[in-house]
């Protein structure tokens, strides 16, 4: 682990054009780590994501005796050893910043036969735990946690799930993902019923494996007893990742920019919907489809954006690009106002306070209400921010320079690493203008 602080100082006067593609979707590179291993035989992945997260996902099943060749160049082999074939890990599995990685293996861990502990860096072992914890434990499990529910996760092998019917309180892909995996080794039919659509990869990867799941308007179910075959993977580029330029290219003028071969699954593309109720100027094309995932080209050219009520309905499916859409808003004309977003606070950082703190350092009107944000367009000054550790607050603010007057410096920027590695020489290629220090 490299400990030196990482700080980006961002320069007015840049645009974006040209085309590029962004690495690959976080949670499918999660998944298929996942999935591979579980499975009868060899699966091979390519547009794996190299970056901190999905490392840290790949390493805790090398723990468990899983053999994985790569990544390199986005290239992976997993040998999987089957549903029962995981072994005990000898240590503690450390998960780095990846709630993703932290809440999927919660499920499946809780299905071995072999004690495990689930720990993680300062932000994770601060995020909530107990909507992961609460059901598995209905399901029979024993998980022993810290006081306030948060990890280190103590999960005790070798007892039996039975099977939940479970009502998920909350919109989250992470829950429903780790109750799908725990299914897969419970007694009979594990279902959860969402509160609004979230991303959809686990069931749509389980099925590329051979492995049934039903869904029947908001109900999702998977039984026990089936069998993983090997899969071949192609992940497609992030929209999370691909957002920070679409955003860009949104606001800076001249800008003119084609981001190849997104994942533009329904369930994720709440931003392009909220960019083109704001009157982005986007057009997709190439539209296919890849190993059961929706794939596309996005052109995004300079726009006149303006201020807009978010739809609710859109949150889960934007809920990790907020922090660069409060940039388009500020940068919109007329007032944006997005609520129904309390999730935003128990991110990798409180991204209403962070975002809303950093927005007015740089001399815009934001303010953060309890589930989201009312924020009204002004010039954006430069400044400095703090980007507290957060990935994407980091890169949101990088990408406001493109409208400053001034330099944006931007503290802490070390996390970019778990999603997106190679954003600042992508961003530089296209016309950022971002200097790295390392202090
Ligand atoms: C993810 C689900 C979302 C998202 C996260 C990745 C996933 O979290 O914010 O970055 O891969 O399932 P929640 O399920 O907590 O909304």
């Amino acid at each position: 682990m490299n400990n030196k602080k990482v700080n980006f100082r961002v320069f007015p006067g840049g645009t974006l054009r040209g085309r590029a593609r962004v690495p690959g979707d976080k949670s499918i590179s999660h998944r298929s780590i996942m999935l591979g291993s579980i499975a009868e035989g060899v699966t091979h992945i390519s547009g794996f994501l190299e970056a901190e997260d999905c490392l840290a996902t790949m390493n805790a099943f090398r723990a468990m005796g899983v053999e994985i060749e790569g990544p390199a160049n986005g290239e992976v082999t997993v040998h999987g050893v089957g549903l029962y074939g995981l072994k005990a890990p000898g240590q503690p599995l450390y998960l780095g910043n990846s709630g993703t990685s932290m809440r999927l293996l919660s499920g499946l861990l809780a299905g071995q036969n072999f004690d495990s502990v689930l720990t993680g860096d300062a932000s994770l072992t601060r995020r909530p735990m107990r909507r992961v914890t609460d059901p598995l434990r209905q399901m029979g499990a024993v998980i022993k946690t810290s006081a306030n529910g948060t990890a280190p996760l103590f999960i005790r092998g070798g007892g039996t799930l039975d099977s939940l019917h479970y009502d998920m309180p909350v919109a989250s892909a992470q829950v429903k993902s780790c109750l799908l995996l725990a299914g897969l080794y419970a007694e009979g039919e594990t279902s959860i019923i969402e509160p609004a659509p979230t991303r959809d990869h686990t069931e749509r990867m389980l099925a590329g494996f051979g492995y049934p799941v039903s869904r029947e308007g908001n109900r999702i179910a998977v039984h026990s007893g089936g069998v993983l075959q090997a899969a071949e993977i192609d992940v497609p580029s992030d929209i999370s990742s691909a957002a920070f330029f679409m955003v860009g290219a949104a606001i800076a003028e001249n800008a003119d920019v084609t981001l190849l071969h997104v994942g533009v699954n329904p369930t994720r593309t709440g931003v392009i919907d909220i960019l083109q109720l704001m009157g982005a100027n986007i057009e997709i094309f190439n539209r296919k489809e890849v190993g059961g995932e929706p794939v596309a080209d996005i052109r995004i050219r300079s726009s006149r954006l303006k201020g807009v009520d978010i739809p609710e309905a859109l949150v889960p499916l934007a809920i990790d690009e907020f922090p660069v859409l409060f940039v388009a808003a500020a940068c919109a004309e007329g007032e944006t106002r997005l609520s129904g977003a309390e999730e935003l606070r128990v991110k990798e950082s409180d991204r209403i306070q962070v975002m809303a703190d950093g927005l007015q350092t740089l001399g815009v009107h934001a303010m953060p209400t309890p589930d989201g944000m009312v924020i009204r367009p002004h010039t954006i000054t430069g400044g400095s921010v703090d980007s507290h550790g957060d990935h994407r607050i980091a890169m949101a603010f990088s990408v406001a320079a493109l409208r400053a007057l001034g330099p944006i410096y931007i503290s802490n920027c070390e996390n970019v690493n778990t999603s997106f590695p190679t954003f600042v020489s992508l961003a530089n290629s296209l016309g950022l203008k971002v200097l790295v220090r390392q202090e």
